[in-house]
């Protein structure tokens, strides 16, 4: 690049960057996203809240795990900025816990140095990591063995040690992508109050990718609806109801209303 150019480049009047409403954590503007030449999201903003966790509901295909993996920079972006407290990605601490536990932990550590693997790749010491890993297994209440191999846990043990894998570096930001899709029913109730158990404790900001809506507006501060791409914001819904919710939380008029709006739009959207 010839010097002037560079200069040019730098002149060159950005886009104004409006910030988020107070309370913002996440803020995305005019982010664009191009697969094989078709447009999965144009010139896209949105906020994403400090301390609460978004769920993210919208039909098959519509860009749900696209939208949280260019977030957490898994993807990369055509253009557009996404900043976190005004902060780039790189200077933010993040988690992801991915679908598929199989083949998100390493076979060849013991789930115990899967769970650590975070703090090591950040140069903590022993003692450091030692601390942390008591923590995670007090707050998770762990009733297996961590000393382990993951193969040797079932699904939901594996899944329980990818979250507290993603949490060990106590992220800012946790991402999760449909996380309780392949367990079964009891597993998923458990690590549905374990999730909400740490959020009650720590107010870490999540994004939470669900195909139950149950599960999506049982967990959410708001629910996310997105539309068929070109993908757009649909709606985003508030939810307040005081946590820890429970079983009981599942038949308050509250709940129940939330959850009729959001699939009224899901609907709306899918026949669109
Ligand atoms: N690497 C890729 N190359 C081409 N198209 C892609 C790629 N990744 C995703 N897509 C397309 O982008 C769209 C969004 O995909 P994405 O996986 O984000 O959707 P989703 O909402 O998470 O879907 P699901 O409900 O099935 O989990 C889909 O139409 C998908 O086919
Ligand atoms: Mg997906």
């Amino acid at each position: 690049m010839r010097p002037v150019d560079a200069l040019l480049e730098i002149d060159a009047p950005r886009p104004e960057f409006e910030p988020g409403p107070a309370g913002t954590h996440i803020t995305i503007r005019g982010l664009t996203k191009y697969f094989a030449g078709w447009p999965l999201y144009e010139n896209f903003n949105l906020d994403i809240p400090k301390n609460k966790i978004v769920s993210i509901f919208g039909p098959n295909g519509c860009g749900k795990s696209t939208l949280i993996n260019m977030i957490a920079g898994l993807i990369p972006i055509d253009s557009g900025e996404i900043l976190f407290d005004g902060k780039s990605l790189k200077e933010t601490r993040i988690g992801y816990v991915f679908q598929n536990y199989r083949e998100a932990l390493f076979p060849w550590l013991r789930t115990i140095d899967n769970i650590a693997y975070p703090l090591k790749l950040e140069g903590k010491s022993n003692l450091e990591i030692n601390r942390r890993m008591e923590e995670l297994v007090a707050s998770f209440d762990v009733k297996f063995d961590l000393k382990r191999y993951p193969y040797e846990l079932s699904g939901g043990q594996q899944q329980t040690a990818s979250i507290m894998r993603a949490l060990a570096p106590r992220p800012e930001v946790l991402f999760l992508d449909e996380p309780f899709s392949a367990l079964d029913f009891e597993m998923t109730l458990f690590i549905r109050e374990k999730l909400q158990e740490v959020f009650m404790q720590t107010g870490t900001t999540m994004m939470l990718v669900s195909h139950d809506l149950e599960e999506a507006v049982y967990l959410a501060d708001q629910v996310l609806l997105l539309t068929k791409r070109p993908t757009r914001i649909a709606e985003i819904l508030h939810y307040g109801d005081a946590r820890p919710r429970t079983v009981e939380t599942l038949s308050t008029p509250s709940f129940i209303d939330l959850k009729k709006k959001s699939l009224e739009i899901f609907q709306r959207e899918v026949r669109r």
